[in-house]
């Protein structure tokens, strides 16, 4: 590449990400495949429509690499296609969600989902976001006691308020969802249940957490968190919304699709469909846990006691710290975290009590529970200022060297 200023912001970001301990729970690192598929020629071509109904000539290939795209994000969960099927044009979570809600939900009509500040996402009628601009919600939450989801409050509530669509899905929160008994609530309210998968989409498609699709309508995901795609996002739909959901995305949303990315999405699902794939799926959720339980042993407060995904909420309130002052500690030390609201919490979402710690990238680079042990050991010590930041930055200089960016 010769546009020098850009090439050298690239090679900036390439030393800035091999060179820290990287536990943002929505990040991974792509393999060069999938790099070289978003980096491709397909990026020049139009292509809006679908396959074999294109508004533009020169689709033959494509519509091969869409179909191709499909076909193996089906295969991936294990779905029939007779029963299913996917969109796979949607350029990020957030536009496939408002798709799905355009397509199902009447303007001002009433939707569910999990409150923001108790894992939900801002997608999912955040007051910010242009979700609560167009249809009215009611959100549900975690108990007080427990910190996980109060699955009989959020009957009563939804029982009573009758949404036309519940959203069961998260961005922080660390325990399994049990789909089931959101089918349940959704058929006693006659509401459609979407499940937005964006942060286990890659656990769910190597059985490492439980699946949804036996009992949603719809299920939405982002490609680039556990799945390990590029940016972009699939909405999966039973085969009577087909239709509906379609259009919704095309023309009700967006114009040609960025054809590069399906590629490099078609990469990633081949790639996820391997069982290497299902190791590191499982070693992403073996490392979250180790880390949770080392950091208990160190006296963190892990909100709900611990995990069994991807990811984990610290309180650093109870030890003096706000959230922003553990990211920004942190980050001065070359581990690179994002500060997140607890339930029930008393700081505002800005500078909140918590921080989520996710494992998905550091597993992509090959670290095991013995590492989780040495990277707990640094977030203690830098947090209770018991270690130096410089320090601890040219200690994990030296050792991420064994684990290099693919
Ligand atoms: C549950 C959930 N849905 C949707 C999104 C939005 O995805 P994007 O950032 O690609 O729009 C996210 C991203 O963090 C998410 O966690």
């Amino acid at each position: 590449m010769n546009e020098k200023v850009v090439l050298k912001l690239i090679r900036a970001e390439e030393r800035r990400q091999a060179g820290v301990i990287n536990l943002i729970a929505s990040e991974n690192y792509v393999s060069r495949a999938v790099r070289a598929a978003s980096g491709s020629i397909f990026t020049n071509k139009y292509s809006e429509g679908y396959p074999g109904k294109r508004y533009y000539a020169g689709n033959e290939i494509v519509d091969e690499v869409e179909r191709l795209a499909q076909e193996r994000a089906l295969k991936l969960f294990g779905l029939n296609p007779k029963k299913w099927g996917v969109n796979v044009q949607a350029l990020s979570g957030v536009p496939a969600n408002v798709f799905v809600y355009s397509a199902l939900v009447k303007n001002g009509d009433l939707m569910a989902a999990q409150a923001l500040d108790q894992g939900g996402h801002l997608s999912h009628g955040s007051p910010v976001s242009l979700t609560s601009r167009f249809w009215k919600w009611v959100h549900y939450g975690v108990s007080k006691e427990t910190e996980t989801l109060d699955y009989d409050g959020i009957t009563a509530l939804l029982e009573k308020e009758f949404p036309k669509l519940i959203v069961a899905g998260f961005s922080s929160y660390p325990r399994r969802l049990d789909f089931k008994r959101f089918r349940t609530i959704a058929d006693a309210c006659g509401a459609y249940l979407m499940a937005d998968i964006a942060h286990v989409a890659g656990l769910v498609a190597a059985r490492a957490y439980p699946s949804p699709f036996p009992y949603a309508d719809v299920v939405t995901m982002t490609t680039h968190k556990t799945l390990r795609g590029p940016r972009g996002a699939l909405i999966f739909f039973k085969k009577e919304l087909e239709e509906k959901i379609n259009k919704a995305v095309f023309p009700g949303g967006q114009g040609g699709p960025h054809n590069h990315q399906t590629a490099a999405i078609a990469v990633a699902l081949a790639e996820a469909k391997s069982p290497a794939f299902k190791k590191y799926a499982r070693q992403t959720v073996a490392n979250a846990r180790v880390l949770a339980q080392e950091l208990q042993k160190k006296r963190w407060r892990i909100v709900s006691g611990g995990t069994d995904n991807h990811l984990m909420l610290v309180d650093v309130s109870r030890e003096g710290l706000s959230g922003k002052d553990a990211e920004k500690l942190l980050e001065s030390a070359g581990i690179i975290v994002n500060r997140n609201a607890i339930p029930f919490d008393a700081r505002p979402p800005y500078n909140p009590s918590g921080i989520r710690i996710g494992t998905p990238a550091v597993t992509t680079r090959g670290m095991k529970g013995g590492d989780m042990k040495r990277i707990a050991e640094w977030l203690d010590g830098v947090l209770r200022r018991a270690l130096e930041p410089a320090v601890v930055k040219a200690e994990i200089r030296r050792f991420i060297k064994k684990f290099p960016l693919p």
